[in-house]
């Protein structure tokens, strides 16, 4: 049974789900250097929440490792560049605790503007300081929203039921989606900044949004706003921040998030008064932690015993009963790019992909993936749906692919040019009969092969005799012929063959069939047998 490495704590009924499924658990806590190391080299998964960080030296030998879990959602504690190109599916548990980090939010709000950790802190100082703590209602008040991705949004319609006046800066929302929200956006975030009594940061933290709040953008609120960073440490630019509430350009601010967690104990927020801190608080609640620990749970366990890919960071998104539907298809474009990595001639430079008909309509992304993969397979070791992409990009081979709708010949159909730096090798397939892989186009050639096993193609002129010429080589030679095909233009012509060979043929068969002077381009290729699907897959 595959093993799992639960690098961080997991809340028990996830680790209950994982011993259920039968999975061998390494669940150890705070594991450093050499025993960290070990411990996902060992695992075929890993779950991790935000303590342990995987770096791009820790995945440089990744043993056994195909997938990584963050029990969360941001996954900047993973290098997920790194993981991508070795080839190990990243997910994430996206949902599971949207709505307790909206609620820490606008708990935060609220203990901002009332000052409710202070006034708390005074009464147990035995004071009674009613005039201290004067607040500041939310009712009317402009709240601005930066990232109207799922925790925002949540805090946007929580805002608005607290009468505040909501508006959102989201480069990524669409004019509709930000119409179905019903609160007012604007086109960018100096446009937001100026009308914000109160600002909240919902983004990720990634190179673009490093200090996407900094000196210059906390200059631009009025006077006496308050932000708040409920997403990650760094989005506000700390330093920026703590000069701003020294100046008492701003009044105040709530953090739960920190660039360096927990801070140092002389960082400057910890001593400033018109701050509330929380120690990462967001997600802490039992019903968050339980949901993001099933659904890591859950994850994990479906992609390394179904291949069924949920949330994937580093993989086009893909539920569970399409995956099932594209099995096939991946299965088909893989075979497709292991027969023209085969085939082709020279240095690869693009795959065109055109999906006709039926296949057009599903997630044509992932199939160009595994195409990509199958392609790569015969030239790079380690490849897989996952990193195929990437590694074809590194490479300068450009994967692009088109859809129509339109059926053709057939319901549906895979067609690839590989263009080489020696010319265009053409490939097409089909799902016969919705279950079987056949090949139905090698060049300008219409035919219907097997796509398994030991191929063997050669061109040649449609001649009387020719094939039975073929039957004796190999009888002599004792390989078996499975099937055989033949595409042509027209009788008597030339022609294309593809033979399927029960066991590949000996060179002297070959050196005979090359002989034929009526013979060209012999080729031999293997693809993995029938039904065998990729090993990637799971
Ligand atoms: P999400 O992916 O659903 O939403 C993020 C949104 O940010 C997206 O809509 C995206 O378009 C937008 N965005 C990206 N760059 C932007 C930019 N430059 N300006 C404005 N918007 C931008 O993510 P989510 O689930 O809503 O999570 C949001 C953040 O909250 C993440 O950083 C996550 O790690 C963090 N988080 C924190 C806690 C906690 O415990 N405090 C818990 C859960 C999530
Ligand atoms: C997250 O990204 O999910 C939150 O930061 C909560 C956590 O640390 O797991």
């Amino acid at each position: 049974m595959p093993r799992i490495f639960v690098a961080d704590k997991l809340e028990a009924q996830g680790l209950q789900l994982l011993q259920q499924a039968g999975f061998e658990i390494d669940a150890r806590e705070k594991l450093t250097g050499a025993a960290l190391v070990e411990a996902l080299q060992a695992a075929d998964g890993v779950i991790v929440r935000s303590a342990t960080r995987i770096t791009a030296e820790l995945l440089q030998n990744p043993g056994k490792c195909r997938v990584i879990v963050r029990a969360g959602v941001g996954v900047d504690n993973i290098d997920v560049d790194a993981a991508t190109r070795r080839g190990i599916l990243v997910m994430n548990t996206p949902s599971g605790n949207t709505v307790s980090t909206a609620e820490q939010t606008i708990a935060l709000l609220f203990a901002l503007v009332r000052h409710t950790a202070a006034a708390d802190a005074s009464m147990r100082a035995g004071k009674w300081e009613r005039n201290k703590f004067v607040g500041t209602q939310l009712a009317g008040k402009t709240i601005g929203v930066v990232g109207l991705g799922r925790i925002g949004r949540e805090v946007a319609r929580r805002c608005a039921g607290l009468d505040m006046k909501v508006v959102g800066y989201d480069p990524v929302l669409s004019a509709a989606g930000a119409a179905n929200l019903g609160i007012e956006t604007v086109g960018s975030l100096n446009d937001l900044l100026p009308r914000c009594q109160f600002l909240t940061v919902h983004t990720p933290l990634t190179d673009e949004t490093r200090d996407l709040i900094g000196a210059e953008q906390l200059a631009r609120l009025p006077k006496g706003a308050r932000v708040l960073n409920c997403a990650r440490g760094g989005i506000i630019n700390e330093l920026a921040l703590v000069e701003s509430l020294r100046s008492g350009h701003l009044a105040g601010a709530a953090l739960d998030v920190f660039v360096e967690e927990p801070p140092p104990a002389d960082h400057p927020l910890l001593k400033l008064s018109n701050v509330v801190l929380t120690p990462h608080l967001g997600a802490s609640t039992t019903e968050a932690q339980l949901s993001v620990a099933t659904e890591a749970a859950q994850l994990i366990s479906d992609y390394l015993l179904r291949g069924v890919v949920g949330f994937a960071v580093n993989m086009p998104p893909i539920d569970r009963a399409e995956m099932e539907e594209l099995r096939l298809y991946v299965d088909l474009a893989r075979r497709l790019g292991l027969l023209l990595g085969q085939l082709a001639q020279g240095t690869i430079q693009k795959a065109e992909i055109e999906y006709r008909g039926e296949v057009a309509r599903k997630s044509t992304r992932l199939i160009s993936a595994a195409f990509a993969a199958g392609l790569l397979e015969t030239r790079i070791e380690q490849v897989n749906i996952v990193n195929a992409p990437k590694l074809a990009e590194e490479r300068g081979v450009e994967i692009i692919s088109s859809t129509s709708s339109r059926k053709g010949d057939f319901s549906t159909m895979v067609k690839v040019d590989l263009h080489t730096d020696r010319g265009v090798t053409s490939a097409a397939g089909t799902l016969f009969g919705n279950q079987y892989l056949r090949l139905v186009q090698l060049g300008d050639y219409h035919l219907d092969a097997y796509m398994d096993g030991v191929m063997l193609l050669f061109h040649h002129r449609d001649l009387p005799g020719l094939i039975g010429y073929i039957g004796t080589i190999f009888g002599k030679h004792a390989v078996n012929i499975a099937q055989m095909t033949v595409g042509r233009q027209q009788p008597g012509g030339e022609a294309i063959a593809v033979l399927n060979l029960d066991s590949p043929p000996p060179d002297a068969a070959l050196a005979e069939v090359r002989a034929h002077d009526k013979i060209s381009q012999v080729s031999v290729v293997k693809l993995p047998p029938a039904g065998q699907m990729p090993p990637w897959f799971g």
